[in-house]
């Protein structure tokens, strides 16, 4: 009975935890949520990659959190751009009078993290110097504080993220290959969100939700036209970036919708000529979402053409508002000129 009720708390704690990951049901995020949550009780060192805000810190903590380990720490690290010498005292510790300024003996994150999991974030970024100490840690499981002669044994589970390939930071000598198979064991790679579009949507809501909540402030949600720009656009800076433009959306609203007219005009504008140019004339044999794009494109500047670049006219007839049609154009790079040049 008593094992048959934590084991049912675990579940919820860990369906929670992966439940903060959102994403569509046809999104490759799904299989790899289900991988991750399949290697979480195996002590087996894992490497996150994938760019800038695609959810790496949220996937480690989950795996974390559905871990035996659970009920200890989870120390993160930023590993980029910190010289060596404070990084390693941060990682490993120092004794009294380690070095110049070290005044007090300092107990490494390692050491606090013992029984826990410790996430090297960055890791990509580290120096050569500072790769050698990570693996002889790594090896003999013992740290020892800089200026000390005192080891100890710690035991931790190591994941590591960086939004660099680290195969090519191999092959070009700035990242030890040892240190990296000794890493990626299990290694876990999130696609940018310009990848998987389908959760855009799925994503934008649940944002939408939770600062709604934090801010006080209620709407119904976004314009089928905001949302059909979002799914749109790059994101390079993927999920975190996406919460910026949402959260921006949401205080500068003043319906009780959010339109397309709140997104930063970086949105609305989209890829850029070079990629329109693409869809348009060499990818013809595009999925489902090109295809469609070009087809807009191409009715637009049709019915432009026909109301002689009249946008009043022109949005009346498409069934848009002119600040809805701005946007289109915006998006597809359609002025007069250019149009006048692609007829
Ligand atoms: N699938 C997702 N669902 C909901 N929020 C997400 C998702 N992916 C990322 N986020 C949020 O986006 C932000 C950036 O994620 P983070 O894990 O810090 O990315 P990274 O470590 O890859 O830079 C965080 O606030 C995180 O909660
Ligand atoms: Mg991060």
């Amino acid at each position: 009975m008593d094992t048959q009720l934590r084991r049912k708390r675990e579940q919820l704690k860990d369906r929670h935890r992966f439940d903060n990951i959102v994403c569509a049901p046809d999104s490759p995020m799904v299989g790899i949520c289900e991988q991750v949550r399949q290697i979480a009780p195996y002590d087996i060192p894992v490497l996150v990659t994938g760019e800038s805000g695609t959810g790496k810190e949220l996937i480690t903590r989950a795996l974390h959190y559905s871990s035996h380990r659970a009920d200890k720490p989870f120390v993160l690290e930023n590993c980029g751009a910190m010289p060596v010498q404070l990084l390693e005292s941060e990682l490993f510790g120092h004794a009294r009078g380690a070095f110049t300024g070290a005044n007090t003996e300092r107990v490494g994150l390692l050491e606090q993290a013992d029984g826990g999991t410790v996430f090297l974030d960055e890791i990509g970024d580290t120096s050569l110097e500072f790769q050698v100490k990570l693996l002889r840690f790594l090896q003999e499981g013992e740290i020892r504080p800089l200026g000390s002669n005192r080891s100890r044994k710690v035991t931790v589970r190591v994941i590591s993220a960086t939004n660099r390939n680290l195969e090519d930071e191999v092959r070009k000598g700035r990242f030890r290959e040892d240190l990296f198979y000794r890493l990626s064991a299990m290694p876990v790679h999130l696609p940018a969100l310009r990848d998987r579009a389908m959760d855009i949507p799925v994503i934008a809501q649940a944002i939408l939700k939770s600062v709604m909540e934090a801010y006080g402030k209620q709407v119904n949600g976004f314009s089928e036209e905001a949302l059909a720009c979002m799914c749109e656009y790059h994101w390079p800076g993927n999920v975190r970036e996406l919460e910026n433009e949402v959260r921006r959306m949401l205080v500068m609203s003043t319906g009780d919708e959010l339109g397309a007219n709140l997104l930063s005009s970086r949105v609305l504008k989209g890829g850029g000529d070079s990629e329109l140019e693409d869809e348009l004339l060499s990818d013809v044999e595009g999925n489902l979402k090109n295809r469609v794009e070009m087809l807009e494109a191409r009715i637009l500047k049709e019915t432009l053409i026909r109301h002689r670049w009249n946008k009043s006219q022109a949005a009346l007839e498409l069934g848009l508002s002119r600040v809805g049609l701005r946007a289109k154009l915006e998006r597809y790079g359609l002025e007069p000129g250019t149009l006048n040049q692609s007829n």
